[in-house]
């Protein structure tokens, strides 16, 4: 008698024990999905802006709307940091991600289209 009241409350257990798995399980994939597809999006992006030839001077137009307020006019640092030689400590994916995620606050994160930050990449390559 007591091993089969026993082995029902066990069954229970083990029902429970599963259910909650599956719903961990469930929230990993929906994260997984998420993550994957975020990530998709941000490579098509940056594969297309590294296919894209920039020009030095359209960049150095952008970069003087948007990012001389932080890193100052020649670049050289204020609130953010010197970008001379940028392009020698990181690689082009890391500074186009650097400058579209907002990774690092105060600095926002941009919404610039491929061509442009092609050009911005260029200006960037430009200072020695
Ligand atoms: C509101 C201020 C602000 C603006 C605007 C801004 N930045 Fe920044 N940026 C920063 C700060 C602060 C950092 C340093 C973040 C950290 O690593 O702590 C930074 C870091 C960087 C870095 C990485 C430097 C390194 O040494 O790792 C790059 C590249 C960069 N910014 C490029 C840009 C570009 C290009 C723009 C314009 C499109 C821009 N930033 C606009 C504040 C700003």
């Amino acid at each position: 008698m007591s091993t089969s009241s026993s082995s029902a409350a066990e069954k229970i257990f083990i029902m429970k024990f599963w259910k909650q798995c599956f719903i961990v399980f469930l929230i990993l994939l929906i994260c997984l999905v998420i993550f994957y597809f975020n990530h998709k999006e941000d490579n098509t992006y940056i594969l297309k802006t590294l296919e894209l030839s920039g020009s030095v001077n359209e960049g150095d137009t952008l970069f003087k709307m948007n990012c001389v307020g932080c890193h100052g006019i020649t670049a050289r640092g204020l609130v953010g940091p010197d970008l001379h030689s940028i392009t020698q400590r990181l690689n082009d994916k890391q500074i186009i991600r650097q400058i579209i995620k907002g990774l690092t606050p105060p600095m926002p994160s941009f919404e610039i289209d491929p061509q442009n930050m092609s050009n911005l990449l260029e200006y960037l390559h430009s200072l020695k």
